[in-house]
């Protein structure tokens, strides 16, 4: 059977990000610098990794300068030419890989995210995509954008949605799944529920801010109604689909950090910086 590989990403980046303020007052969180590099570039090249040619960004007010990260900026490039800085120009000039469009839609009111992917609807059209949270930071040997992709292929289609175990005291911040079998990496995904308290939580699988998506998901976010907060939730989106469209749950690979929070975002710097060989403390 033909099955249409998976070519575009959606990076909802139009969220308040007021766990992060002050920081998030005048700049989008997914700038937040990790060592040397915004959280949105380590999202990009996530997908790069993962074959994903066309880069959607669902933005909205105040988010200019994920725009301006992503464009070319020849005076710059010139200086540094000129200077001789190979190394940094080679930095610069490759903050988006050869073979990578970006393309900007705005979500004109922050309606939630599932609002936020149905605003990407119009560039996505009728192809699988997949959607990255840039704030759930993820290090491992494989792009888990790549690990969704390729547990979508061995299904044979349908849509997958990226699941960690937590402790069972941290069921309440996350979206729960239940599937057919937890002992597998890959299993049907047959509910989801949005932050369930321990003692009615499914199970302990936590959704993570990593999805591929069937372009039906589309036909579910434009029929539900706002949920939890008064916001378009993905997660009522999936849910709604789960009857009529397979979809499934998989463990992926790798070191996730919330970056969203400050705790994380800590964690995620001491993670990278060690990596990169600078001393902590
Ligand atoms: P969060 O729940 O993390 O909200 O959004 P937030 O506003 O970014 O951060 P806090 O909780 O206030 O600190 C989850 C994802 O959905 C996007 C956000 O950018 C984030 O990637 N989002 C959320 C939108 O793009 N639009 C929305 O209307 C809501």
């Amino acid at each position: 059977v033909h099955m249409k590989p998976v070519r575009k990403v959606v990076f909802p980046v139009n969220g308040l990000g007021t766990r992060f303020l002050p920081a998030t007052k005048a700049m989008p969180k997914e700038m937040l610098p990790v060592v040397d590099k915004p959280l949105i570039q380590y999202a990009l090249e996530e997908a790069a990794a993962a074959g994903v040619t066309e880069m959607i960004f669902v933005t909205g007010r105040h988010k200019r300068a994920i725009e301006d990260h992503f464009d070319r900026y020849p005076e710059l490039e010139r200086e540094l030419e000129m200077k001789g800085k190979e190394e940094l120009l080679e930095i610069v000039r490759g903050i988006v890989p050869p073979g990578v469009r970006c393309i900007y839609i705005r979500q004109p009111v922050p309606l939630g995210l599932g609002h936020a992917v149905l605003c990407a609807q119009p560039v996505v059209e009728d192809s699988p995509f997949a959607v990255i949270l840039a704030d759930d930071l993820i290090d491992g040997k494989v792009s888990t954008t790549l690990q969704l992709i390729r547990a979508r292929e061995e299904q044979g289609g349908g849509s997958v949605v990226a699941v960690q175990d937590v402790a069972p005291e941290e069921t309440k911040k996350y979206g729960i799944v239940s599937v057919d079998d937890q002992t597998q990496n890959t299993s049907r995904l047959r509910g989801i529920v949005e932050k369930p308290d321990p003692s009615v939580a499914p199970s302990r699988l936590a959704v993570i801010g990593r999805y591929v998506f069937e372009p039906e998901i589309f036909d579910h976010l434009a029929k539900i109604a706002p949920g939890v907060g008064g916001e378009i939730q993905l997660t009522d989106g999936i849910a709604s689909m789960l009857n009529e469209s397979p979809a499934f749950a998989h463990r992926f690979e790798g070191t996730r950090f919330d970056c969203g929070s400050k705790q994380g975002f800590l964690d995620a710097t001491i993670h990278f910086a060690r990596k990169r060989g600078f001393r902590i403390g």
